[in-house]
């Protein structure tokens, strides 16, 4: 297949005005554009995603497909992203003499100190102002967005005391004339010997694939657009999955849910809150919301990362993969999936489309371990199901993260359980099984 790659087509929207990217690496993050351009307002902190100050907002939709304002970290944005999309910085939101409501309610409140993370945490709280959810107004606003020197409290303050917005607010009006029509344009970028291409469908992106059997799969980029920027890696073909509807759908049917592997774990959350004990406590661990917004369920399996936070909550719930290629599907076990330290049964010529899940009547629930409670990756993790009849253990399945190269399962320890009662003692001859389990 080919792609388009006309001039008008590389083009994104900041702050209403039509900027035009040419001669420019496909993989330049967002942030070194806009700061190039002399919007200076989002700063570089860390440069991985993990400090907030480059945080901007996206217009997007949200799970149910309503328009509204994501917060990313524009440092792991790869600019070739955001074509044909919309950008608001801090630098649009508001003037001297014009204040946004959210900026003025910093002032007011002397949530703005050292003035550096000032414009990152304005823009988490922008897109909160716009968003009804029931986090809207909570910490988790903020996760994402580091203050050093510890004016959280009056941060806080200035969020929750966020009144809704007025009805001829201009950014309120755009989220409702907003029109998102599904199905995508498809873009290709080539510069410096760098090929960036979106596909507008997944059987666009089994071509490519075939075609370019060395290309790698680009979903949310949080991972790998960061190994590219620290010069871990350099691509020549990146197949970006970002715009294949396919893999967007979240199903629920009686026995089972299907996730479809692009989509973000913020809509994840959203969609699936209590059906699964352990995926909710996992994501409420999981990075930041400007991180949510952007990476994949899909992604975060197939980084094979041995501390992955999904892969283990989702092997604890027996979940399966359907893995695509142009000649047809499989379905393997996610057990199965993993090979060796980040090497995965996926083939070269496939993707992964789905992610399957059994409902459970099995207690579940994941527990993680990181120097920070948010925002971290983690030391170790570990996430259980396990079935019950009566007093009896009927199923088990104990999934670890940072023990060993691979997600696992402590197989030995689920064999002991099984056909055992439910008690105190049992747990605790488990737990002195479980510190011979592994040799991480
Ligand atoms: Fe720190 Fe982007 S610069 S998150
Ligand atoms: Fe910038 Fe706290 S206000 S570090």
């Amino acid at each position: 297949m080919s792609l388009p790659k006309t001039a008008s087509l590389q083009a994104f929207t900041l702050n209403n005005q039509k900027i035009t990217i040419k001669n420019i690496a496909p993989t330049t993050t967002l942030l070194n554009v806009l700061r190039k351009k002399a919007f200076v307002g989002p700063k570089e902190g860390c440069a991985e995603g993990d400090c907030g100050a480059c945080t901007v907002a996206l217009l997007s939709q949200n799970a149910k497909g309503k328009a509204c304002y994501k917060a990313v970290n524009s440092c792991l944005v790869p600019i070739a992203n955001v074509i044909n999309k919309e950008v608001i910085s801090v630098e649009g939101i508001g003037t001297a003499e014009a204040l946004h409501p959210v900026q003025e309610n910093m002032v007011n409140l002397a949530g703005s100190q050292c003035g550096y993370c000032t414009p990152g945490f304005v823009m988490s709280m922008f897109a909160a102002y716009y968003d009804d959810n029931d986090v809207a107004r909570s910490d988790k606003v903020f996760e994402g967005n580091l203050c050093r020197c510890t004016g959280y409290l009056p941060i806080r303050k200035a969020l929750q005391s966020l009144e809704a917005p007025k009805s001829d607010d201009v950014f309120l009006k755009k989220l409702e004339e907003s029109e998102f029509h599904g199905g995508s344009h498809g873009v290709q970028i080539e510069h410096n010997q760098i090929t960036y291409n979106q596909p507008p469908t997944l059987n666009d992106a089994l071509d490519l694939l075939e075609q370019n059997p060395k290309a790698r799969l680009l979903a949310g980029g949080t991972d790998l657009i960061l190994e590219i920027y620290l010069g871990h890696y350099k691509p020549e073909t990146l197949i970006s999955l970002e715009a294949i509807p396919e893999l967007q759908e979240i199903s629920i049917f009686d026995a089972q849910i299907k996730i479809g592997a692009g989509v973000v774990l913020n809509h994840v959350e959203s969609e699936l809150k209590g059906y699964f004990p352990a995926i909710d406590e996992m994501l409420n661990w999981f990075a930041s919301t400007q991180i949510r917004n952007r990476a994949t369920l899909g992604g975060n399996i197939a980084t094979a990362s041995p501390i992955g936070d999904m892969p283990i909550a989702l092997l604890a719930l027996d979940a399966s993969l359907v893995l695509v290629s142009k000649e047809g599907e499989r379905t393997i076990p996610l057990a199965d999936f993993f090979l060796d330290y980040r090497k995965t049964a996926l083939a070269a010529n496939e993707i992964i489309e789905t992610i399957i899940v059994p409902k459970t009547t099995n207690l579940n629930q994941s527990y993680k371990v990181g120097k920070r409670g948010t925002d971290d990756i983690s030391i170790v993790s570990a996430s259980y199901s396990i079935g019950l009849d009566g007093d009896t253990i009927t199923e088990a399945r104990l999934a670890y993260g940072g023990v060993a190269a691979i997600p696992a399962r402590a197989k030995d320890v689920e064999t002991f359980l099984i056909g055992k009662a439910w008690t105190k003692e049992t747990i605790s001859e488990a737990k002195t099984l479980l510190q011979n389990a592994f040799t991480p």
